[in-house]
């Protein structure tokens, strides 16, 4: 091809820039594309934190996020205004991650104008169209509009050819969540000064058994949120416990979160981690405690067992590779089965093995090179 592929790259929120910052990197070191980002900040400080460890400058930065914005709106306005930018920029592809409302409107916005989109982490499915909501059906919709599926595992890729997608446009890549794992352990072992805000908090907690806690799925808010509260309040009733719990910015978690635990001895609830720090949180603690997506993907690869905080995961291979467990919302049983990890050597050990069904860290490239050949195929 003659003049470079112009891509633009659309996310908005911590995960997405996360798991997006390889493909960019990788994206500049190719003399066949140019990459243009464009932000929603549909998140914006945990976006922030993000942009700044990576050092990426977005081209276009459309600062949307509102206090406790709602799907409708924050729907609306993703929608017209990345049609705006792809207007104004006419790239020849759009890059979008997995499954926010900042992904589904990007691939939305594409595809009424009939540009191609490439989907990262493709195809994952709970079968469930409420958990994760509204997850579940924003990543249907991409996956019915995308040109290329990029599925992090043979089980993503059978997802989509079950839904009809040619064969031929799935490529099993890995996740870019690994790449991005080994980048920041990478960084934090040449530089620990960018790891260093957590020392406060490990002198208070010397010798007590970490658990890292992060929730924030909208299915869980109100009752789920409640009980997963109560469930962290009687973990740390345990005096050989800590739990280090970077609170998500989302007024629907962090208000229940005040009221619940606020002035708690053994619980620290502090504000979101920088990617560095969260890593090392990952590596200070013995079980991670969450409703993430990421994080099911980044504790397993570190050796770490994951409990999870929901009735239905669309990442069963960690479950199926015995590093995480899903335990749903319900006090008792998350109390119990945390229980029983912290008590029960051997069942410990057994969730404990480093095990990275999710990729090698070289999925960033591997996308490119396939967008590469996809354009090559189209000269
Ligand atoms: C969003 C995604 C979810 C993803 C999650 C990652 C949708 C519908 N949801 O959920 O798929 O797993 O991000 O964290 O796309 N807020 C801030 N500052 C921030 C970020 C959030 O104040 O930097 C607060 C704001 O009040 C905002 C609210 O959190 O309105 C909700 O943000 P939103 O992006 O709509 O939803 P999340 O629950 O964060
Ligand atoms: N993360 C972070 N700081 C925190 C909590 C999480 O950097 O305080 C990272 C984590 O390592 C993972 C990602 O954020 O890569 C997960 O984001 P989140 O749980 O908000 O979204 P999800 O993955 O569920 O979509």
């Amino acid at each position: 091809m003659s003049s470079p592929v112009k891509i633009l790259v659309v996310f908005g929120t911590r995960p997405e820039a996360i798991k997006l910052f390889p493909v960019v990197a990788a994206l500049k070191g190719d003399p066949r594309f140019v990459p243009v980002v464009c932000v929603s900040a549909q998140h914006r400080q945990m976006l922030d934190q993000v942009l700044e460890i990576a050092g990426i400058v977005p081209d276009h930065d459309l600062d949307l996020m509102k206090p406790d914005q709602s799907l409708d709106s924050l729907t609306a306005a993703l929608l017209t205004q990345l049609g705006r930018v792809m207007d104004l920029e006419q790239p020849d592809r759009v890059i979008v991650q997995g499954d926010t409302a900042t992904a589904m409107a990007g691939a939305l916005a594409a595809y009424y104008r009939k540009i191609p989109v490439d989907h990262v982490e493709a195809g994952l499915r709970s079968g469930n169209i409420y958990h994760p909501w509204p997850e579940e059906v924003n990543r249907k919709i991409i996956g019915t509009i995308a040109s290329l599926h990029f599925a992090p595992t043979d089980v993503s890729a059978a997802a989509l050819t079950a839904e009809q997608v040619d064969p031929a446009r799935v490529h099993i890549t890995g996740n870019t969540v690994i790449d991005a794992l080994h980048w920041v352990t990478k960084r934090i072992t040449d530089e620990p000064d960018l790891a260093l805000g957590l020392a406060d908090l490990e002198a208070r907690f010397s010798g007590k058994r970490i658990i890292g806690v992060t929730t924030h799925r909208r299915e869980n808010f109100g009752g789920g949120m409640e009980a997963i509260a109560e469930a962290i309040r009687q973990i740390a009733a345990r005096p050989d416990v800590a739990v280090i719990f970077p609170v998500h910015l989302n007024p629907n978690v962090r208000n229940v979160m005040n009221a619940a635990l606020a002035g708690l001895d053994n619980v620290a609830m502090i504000e979101p981690l920088d990617y560095p720090h969260f890593a090392r949180l990952l590596g200070l603690a013995e079980i991670m405690l969450t409703d993430s997506g990421g994080v099911q993907e980044e504790a397993p690869a570190l050796g770490k067992p994951v409990l999870v905080m929901r009735e239905t995961t669309e990442r069963p291979e960690g479950v199926a590779a015995g590093t995480a467990r899903l335990v749903g919302t319900e006090t008792s049983v998350i109390v119990t089965e945390l229980f029983n990890l912290l008590d029960d050597k051997a069942a410990y050990e057994s969730m404990a093995r480093a095990h990275n069904p999710f990729g090698d860290g070289r999925s960033a490239s591997r996308i490119v090179e396939l967008i590469g050949n996809e354009i090559g195929r189209k000269a």
